[in-house]
């Protein structure tokens, strides 16, 4: 990244790295999702997901998955998969390489993370008709630490635009405060509002990029995607790291029982 780039990320709030995978990156990854989703038994999954008194056995298969690799399904759809998570990056073996190569240690360094730890993975399908909209956000409402370090590295594994549900982002509206926060309260979830502030009023912009770009999403930035009303599939990987000198609370939705968070090494 050079200098005019960090600045562009400092000023909007988000950067796009055009072909920062090769298209033989993004086979490898498509073709080990697409692994991963052969081997998967949907049965019992799908009962969870499918019956509306499950709500339970819902929120402790999605709580438990920080840890784990899970299917997670279309509301609108259900027997079409939305996404994989949420610890591809240190159970799978392929995600796992993919994800702690040097050129995305260099890359946390150069946008200033001090200690980068690697606390979430996603894949992403956005089936053509189905994938659904995801609202506006600031990461920092779901995985939140003190100060807010959380940064996404979102990387395109099909060509992304307006039509497929491409990534809308509020440019430079990072700079507001933090809005809400999605956390524990004792066996329930509650999303607990911080900060009245409406958005900015700023003209969205689609992110419109090409098949094996990397855009690098800041915490705070307020960002959304739309269904895929196309005909093409648009798919993604995504990273979520934190840093490790910030303080990561113990409400957060994502805690790891099992093993801890690691950074790149
Ligand atoms: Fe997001």
């Amino acid at each position: 990244m050079n200098a005019a780039q960090l600045s562009s990320y400092e000023r909007d709030g988000f950067l796009v790295l055009p072909d920062f995978l090769s298209a033989a990156d993004c086979d490898a990854l498509q073709a080990r999702a697409a692994e991963l989703v052969a081997g998967f038994d949907p049965g019992p999954t799908r009962t969870i997901f499918s019956t509306v008194d499950h709500g339970h056995a819902r929120d402790r298969y999605f709580l438990e998955s920080g840890g784990d690799i899970r299917f997670f399904f279309e509301e609108e759809a259900p027997d079409q998969l939305n996404k994989i998570g949420h610890a591809l990056h240190d159970l799978d073996p392929v995600f796992g390489r993919f994800s702690r190569q040097p050129a995305l240690a260099a890359l946390a360094r150069e946008i200033g993370m001090v200690q980068p730890l690697l606390l979430q993975s996603m894949y992403i399908f956005k089936h053509p008709g189905i994938g659904g909209e995801v609202g506006w956000h600031q990461d920092a409402t779901y995985l939140h630490t003190t100060p807010v370090s959380v940064t996404g590295f979102w990387i395109a594994l099909d060509d992304a635009d307006r039509e497929n549900g491409c990534l809308i982002a509020l440019p430079g509206a990072h700079g507001g405060p933090l809005r809400k926060r999605f956390r524990r309260s004792g066996d329930a979830m509650v999303t607990e509002e911080l900060d009245a502030t409406p958005w900015p009023a700023v003209e969205p912009v689609p992110i419109e990029v090409r098949r094996g770009s990397l855009v690098v999403l800041h915490g705070l930035l307020p960002h959304a995607s739309s269904a895929n009303r196309s005909s093409r599939p648009r798919h993604a990987y995504t990273l979520h790291l934190i840093d490790g000198c910030a303080s990561y609370g113990l409400d957060n939705w994502l805690q790891r029982a099992d093993f801890p968070i690691r950074g790149f090494t």
